[in-house]
């Protein structure tokens, strides 16, 4: 532990750092509220994109023309960003690749995925998670989700180190449905992330914690924009 550097960038959008490698998780930057940092900071030799909503898709099409970094993503939108001349790794839900050393498992997630961005009825395929395995470390990123009850299969599976869960509410789980979610995939460290970035998602972290505490003994880590924790 110790040598992979993981910071949120604000609402879904987490960067890993590991060895030089800089892996962003649905950059949505420049238009995010709570961000503070622009896309044109950002260099990353991969990026992931659980689905096409605008608050996950976001500044993918910007950073991977200017960077040249590989998108992974599901095969629908895959072939959208090929269309734009980007340069994509397409997979889809249950399968593996291997990029630049990290491995990625697309999981399922209860949620739409219109691209936004080309038009509302687009389809950018099904709404995704990622398993993200550096090492023996393992990240799961939920991407936008209800809670569903395979993520006991996910647990079993991956054994997650640490969850990346959707809290906000409305468009996802809620602070309650979110620590149900981490009674079955029981990770050392969940992290709350889809909350407070838009007044339709305000939610209370600590009912998140609080609630958590009452089912398990993971470690809950509120994080703020652009802190960092060592894996
Ligand atoms: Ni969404
Ligand atoms: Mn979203």
């Amino acid at each position: 532990m110790g040598d992979i550097k993981l910071t949120w960038l604000g609402h879904s959008c987490f960067r890993i750092d590991v060895e030089g490698t800089v892996l962003l998780i649905d950059p949505f930057i420049n238009d995010n509220p709570v961000a503070t940092l622009k896309s044109e900071d950002l260099y990353p030799d991969i990026i992931a994109v659980t689905h096409g909503h605008r608050d996950h898709l976001g500044d993918t099409v910007e950073i991977s023309k200017r960077s040249g970094c590989k998108v992974v993503c599901i095969h629908e939108l895959s072939q959208y960003l090929r269309s734009k001349g980007i340069s994509t790794e397409g997979m889809n839900i249950g399968g593996s690749i291997e990029v630049k050393g990290i491995r990625f498992t697309m999981t399922d997630a209860l949620h739409s995925s219109s691209i936004d961005e080309a038009c509302w009825d687009f389809d950018g395929g099904k709404a995704a998670g990622f398993i993200v395995s550096i090492g023996n470390i393992v990240v799961y990123h939920a991407g936008d989700t209800g809670l569903f009850g395979d993520m006991k299969l996910i647990a079993k599976l991956y054994s997650p180190d640490v969850a990346l869960l959707p809290i906000g509410g409305r468009y996802t789980m809620d602070s309650i449905d979110a620590a149900l979610a981490v009674g079955m995939l029981h990770p050392d460290i969940a992290i709350p992330m889809h909350y407070n970035t838009f007044d339709v998602i305000e939610q209370d972290p600590i009912i998140f914690e609080k609630k958590v505490r009452s089912i398990c003994d993971t470690k809950v880590m509120i994080l703020n924009v652009n802190s960092s924790i060592f894996l």
